[in-house]
């Protein structure tokens, strides 16, 4: 018997056939259930309800139709091409119908079944991806949520609802995460293009999606990984080294301790491996690491909206001597200690001040700041020659409005987008706060409620701004 344990190599089919995939014409669910709270219920439900246009044949031996959509005996019997086929009947049965999908030539499979190598059933999970790599047919799974994309309106699993829309794929080890992943986007307005559910990467792993996104996918310019382990780590070095150019990619490992590596053996038979090892993987690989999950989308949302950060020289713009102390820790934590203000500009930021203010880095508007004083401030530092990016902080004062503030920040934004200069809010205080925070998301602005996390995000930018020194900048 041969054991498959990672895929042969990078295969180009792989990433030419996974856009049937994400943005398929055509989509048949193989255990589509007639019962409202089974998964494969609900698979269909989500397809019809997220909007998905394309055409949905539900497969099921025991019904006549399912939400009112015709019924198939057996995905051999639609009368049409099938560029998806999910499937959610129980492992035992799933041989049987990875082979009808080979025999219909469905050009892409989602396995959403658990009970496979996770459970110690390799023998099963080998045999059926075997199947699907003598027929080139890219298997994502088994034991997955599914696969979420928002330039199709698919979703294709039991996941609640599409993501809030946005430029970055999130790749996931994990299914449960994702779903919970999902509610946080509109929660906090961190838009993604794509979600993929990965499980035990069976044939597809990380690397094959990670090329697709950078190389075939103009709906995604970032990627965010959860990752347990990968025993692919030379082929993942590789997709990423080829990727970088493109797509900044920024993963969170997970399992690095004693018990949470037997953790990962358990849910998706992945292999944790050491925290040093795959430091150094990671390094080599080009990608930029997140310490927790809020980090994950934090970093990987500046990485969506803004450029790269191309010189060390932040400036940061505040309203609150604290914050700005708070800031300058955080600076140097990430990697981007702040240098002294240059002359000229501190000369010109004293119009936006009273006399008590300073023009220092963090540069304190004080108290009295109104948002004429924040516009002019931030595209003064946006305009001068030497300040690579500029991190603008506001504390909620009985003087201000919050969405008034973020209006002028959206502004100032505008010439941030002119100079090529990222531009990165922190907005501090309560329900009103959050909203004018979220809204400026929307409008492309990366915003956090903390310094901590406001400097984590610029800190990533300036790591792929490196990175891209090292690799050079695309054309
Ligand atoms: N072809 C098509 N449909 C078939 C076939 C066949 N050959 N044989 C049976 N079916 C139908 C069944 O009749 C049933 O439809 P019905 O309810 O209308 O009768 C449907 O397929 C489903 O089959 P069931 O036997 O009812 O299976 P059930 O829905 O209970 O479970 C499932 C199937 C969901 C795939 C289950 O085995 C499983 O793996 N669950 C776990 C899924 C999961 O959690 N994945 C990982 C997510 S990641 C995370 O962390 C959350």
């Amino acid at each position: 018997m041969v054991i498959i344990v990672k895929i042969p190599e990078i295969r180009e089919y792989v990433i030419e056939k996974l856009e049937y995939i994400f943005n398929p014409r055509s989509v048949a669910v193989i255990g589509a259930s007639r019962t409202p709270g089974k998964i494969g219920h609900e698979v269909v439900k989500n397809l019809l309800e997220g909007g998905y246009k394309g055409k949905i044949y539900p497969i099921n031996p025991k019904a006549e139709e399912i939400l009112g959509l015709k019924c198939y005996p057996n995905i051999k019997e639609v009368p049409d091409e099938v560029d998806l086929a999910v499937v959610v009947v129980p492992a035992p049965i799933v041989k049987q119908v990875i082979k009808d999908c080979a025999e219909k030539k469905v050009k892409g499979i989602v396995v959403i079944t658990s009970g496979f190598s996770e459970v110690g059933n390799r023998e099963e999970e080998d045999e059926i991806v075997k199947i699907c790599r003598e027929h080139q047919i890219p298997l994502i799974g088994p034991n997955v949520v599914g696969v979420l994309a928002n330039k199709s309106k698919l979703n294709a699993s039991f996941a609640p609802d599409l993501p809030y829309a946005g430029k970055i794929a999130l790749i996931s080890q994990s299914g449960a995460l994702i779903i919970g992943l999902i509610g946080w986007t509109w929660l906090h307005r961190v838009g993604l293009s794509t979600v993929v559910s990965i499980g035990n990467k069976a044939d597809v792993d990380f690397s094959e999606l990670i090329i697709y996104f950078a190389e075939k996918d103009p709906a995604t310019n970032c990627a965010a990984i959860y990752m347990e382990g990968t025993d692919a780590g030379r082929e993942f070095v590789e997709a990423c080294r080829r990727a970088a150019k493109k797509l900044p990619i920024v993963v969170l490992k997970a399992g690095f301790s004693k018990r949470g590596e037997l953790a990962t053996m358990s849910h998706t038979g992945s292999m944790a491996g050491s925290a040093r090892i795959y430091g150094a993987a990671f390094k080599q690989a080009y990608v930029i690491q997140a310490k927790n999950l809020e980090d994950l989308y934090d970093r990987a949302l500046a990485l969506s909206l803004q450029p790269p950060l191309k010189n060390d020289l932040v400036l940061v713009i505040t309203n609150g001597g604290g914050a700005g102390v708070l800031a300058t820790d955080a600076a140097e934590k990430y990697g981007i200690p702040l240098q002294d203000t240059p002359k000229d500009l501190a000369e010109a930021l004293k119009k936006y001040m009273p006399p008590f203010g300073s023009t220092k880095n963090p540069v304190d508007l004080t108290g009295m700041a109104n948002e004429a004083w924040y516009y002019g401030a931030v595209t003064e530092a946006l305009k001068h020659p030497e300040v690579g990016g500029v991190v603008v902080i506001y504390c909620h004062t009985a003087i201000t409005e919050p969405m008034k503030i973020a209006e002028k920040i959206a502004e100032a934004g505008k010439v941030a987008k002119e100079m090529n200069k990222p531009l990165i809010a922190c907005m501090i205080g309560g329900e009103e706060v959050e909203k004018a925070s979220n809204w400026l998301k929307e409008q492309g602005i990366p915003s956090y409620p903390i310094p901590d996390r406001a400097m984590s995000a610029m800190g990533a930018l300036r790591e792929y701004g490196r990175i891209l020194e090292r690799i050079g900048y695309e054309k």
